[in-house]
């Protein structure tokens, strides 16, 4: 079995972050969310990937490399617009072959691994399978339709007026039966070449589809409430190490990581929570559920639920909660008893008022 990756698209509602990264690397529990990925493919044996990238390649070819790393040897597939799901699996049709696959969205957090889906495909062997979980609110999710017995008999990508609760989760197994139903699609009233459309066009050529319920936390990080709840989620699964220095009037409580170089005074510290290499925090309070980048540098604040990407300054700040802070962003109290904001598009500031 081979993986696709997808990383490539839009990312229009992680703005302003994807205006100057790769939304496949925003860091959840400090490490990006393709990593994250890319473990779950290797622990299901599989070791030949391809990675869609469109404008972030250079970055995250510079992150992710060669996959030698990972114990993967990893392919980079340019899509040079965001036409589509199905459209990725046209473009990585050589690299594929008449191998099954596993296709990913690069954004996707699959907290609890792939391991027994692999194994069912591989046991069952439909020429698909796509996992699905209930959700609230279908509109937003690829939507299935399920006999008593597994087989999908109807799909729809984002309806309007859901048939169903049964959202597909981002991860679909695939026989090379696909690849005919990719070839003969044609683009969606959303411009795109829809990945339901292909599944629907097997299942009604009487190709087997099934779905198998996905009974672990997934989410994808598309939107700052998705990315702030996978970073809670993953969060939890950290264990406790101090590497860097934490001083003797510091508290520690739960479980807590401070990376080598990260120094510690005067704070008290609330796990779950992650403090990368070389951050300085000093007279705070810190977490829970909080993910602090490497080189960040806090001073008398209290943050809480919160994600600071590398570089990130926090100074003064009484209470930040469920917030995220990019790259070498500046927050802190103003001078002169005014406020001053340099917010870049797409942003959001609450005052307190
Ligand atoms: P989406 O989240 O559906 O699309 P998007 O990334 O463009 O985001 P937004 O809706 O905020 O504008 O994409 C799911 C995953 O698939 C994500 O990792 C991006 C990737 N993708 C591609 O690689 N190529 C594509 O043509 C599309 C549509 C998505």
């Amino acid at each position: 079995m081979k993986a696709l990756v997808l990383a490539g698209g839009k990312g229009t509602r992680l703005r302003p972050f994807t205006y100057s990264m790769a939304k496949q690397l925003v860091p959840v529990a400090n490490t990006p969310v393709l990593t994250h990925c890319l473990e779950n493919i290797r622990s299901i044996g599989v070791r030949e990937v391809a990675v869609v990238v469109g404008g972030g390649e250079v970055e995250i070819q510079s992150v992710i490399g060669d996959g030698a790393d990972l114990g993967l040897e990893i392919t980079y597939l340019v899509q040079d617009s965001p036409l589509g799901l199905a459209h990725c699996v046209r473009i990585a049709a050589d690299f594929l072959g008449d191998d099954d696959f596993v296709m990913y969205l690069g954004d996707n957090v699959v907290a609890d691994g792939i391991g027994e889906a692999a194994e069912r495909f591989r046991a069952q062997r439909p020429d698909a399978q796509v996992l699905v979980a209930k959700v609230d609110d279908p509109r937003q999710y690829g939507v299935v339709e399920v006999d008593h017995d597994g087989r999908v008999h109807l799909l729809a990508e984002k309806p309007l007026h859901p048939r169903s609760d049964l959202a597909i989760v981002g991860v679909y197994f695939f026989t090379a039966a696909v690849h005919e139903a990719v070839a003969d699609l044609r683009p969606s009233h959303r411009g795109e070449l829809e990945i339901t459309d292909a599944l629907q066009w097997l299942v009604n050529r009487g190709r087997v589809v099934t779905a198998s319920d996905y009974p672990g936390y997934w989410r994808d990080i598309g939107s700052a409430d998705g990315l702030l709840d996978c970073n809670r989620v993953l969060l939890q699964r950290v264990t406790a190490a101090v590497r860097g220095r934490v001083d003797s009037t510091s508290t520690v409580r739960g479980e807590v990581v401070v990376e080598e170089g990260a120094v510690v005074t005067g704070s008290e510290l609330v796990g779950p929570l992650v403090i990368g290499a070389g951050a300085v925090v000093n007279g705070s309070h810190l977490g829970p559920f909080t993910s602090v980048g490497p080189g960040c540098l806090i001073e008398d604040s209290t943050i809480s639920d919160s994600i600071l990407l590398d570089g990130a300054q926090v100074f003064g700040a009484r209470e930040l909660r469920r917030s995220l802070i990019g790259r070498w962003a500046k927050v802190g109290t103003g001078g002169g008893g005014a406020g001053r904001m340099l917010i870049g598009d797409h942003s959001l500031a609450q005052v307190i008022a």
